[in-house]
């Protein structure tokens, strides 16, 4: 019998890939259909890719109490959030997902929240949201939207729009990301345009004010 083939495509000399391998060498190669498990629970992908680890010290210029964010990194450094991933590369053309664990707390009176990032290829992607309670920000230069986020709700981020998850419970928030692998990631684009709002502990509940507003004391 002859290897499987898509038109020109000779998937005989292809492998899946494996944990550990550099996804960098998949960067030009399609990953043959899979099965991925998703563990709502632990918040894990399977077989898992690449994981990565936000600290306090790696959100350098994003609260906008920049004295408080130094006491917090001094104080420990913690861990602000976590991303694993599963084995599909960020290719053009290809589906990647993650899992995103953002840990409870607020520094400078500012929920713990992702960096935030702009696809340079601008293009659509959905988080799903697994547990906790978080909300997804999106600005587009000019306006701001928010969604609210439980477990359960798709939140759809168009094209264009800049996007950053905020945390705003007492539990971990977790959601899951699907989006095209050739979209890209600019974090710069936050740090020069910020997010329209942000997103402040108050009370019991959430307050939104102005990106670039004075800290308030
Ligand atoms: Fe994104």
């Amino acid at each position: 019998m002859s290897p499987v083939s898509t038109g020109t495509l000779d998937l005989q000399h292809r492998r899946c890939p494996e944990p550990g391998d550099d996804l960098s060498d998949y960067s030009v190669l399609p990953v043959p259909p899979m099965s991925i498990r998703f563990d709502q629970a632990a918040g894990t992908l399977s077989p898992a890719g690449p994981e990565l680890t936000r600290r306090m010290s790696d959100l350098e210029g994003l609260f906008l109490d920049q004295n408080a964010w130094r006491t917090a990194v001094a104080d420990g450094d913690p861990i602000v959030y976590s991303v694993v991933s599963s084995l599909v590369p960020e290719a053009d053309r290809e589906l990647p997902q993650s899992i995103t664990t953002i840990q409870p707390g607020s520094t400078g009176g500012e929920f713990w929240m992702t960096k935030g990032h702009q696809h340079p290829n601008h293009q659509g992607e959905i988080y799903l949201g697994i547990s906790g309670r978080g909300g997804l920000l999106m600005f587009d230069g000019t306006d701001t939207r928010w969604v609210d986020m439980t477990p359960g709700t798709i939140g759809y981020i168009p094209p264009g729009w800049a996007h950053r998850s905020v945390n705003v419970g007492g539990k971990p928030y977790s959601f899951l990301a699907v989006y095209p692998g050739g979209a890209g990631h600019d974090y710069g684009w936050v740090l020069e345009y910020g997010l329209g709002q942000r997103v402040w502990r108050q009370d019991d509940g959430v307050a939104f004010g102005g990106y670039f507003a004075e800290a308030s004391s």
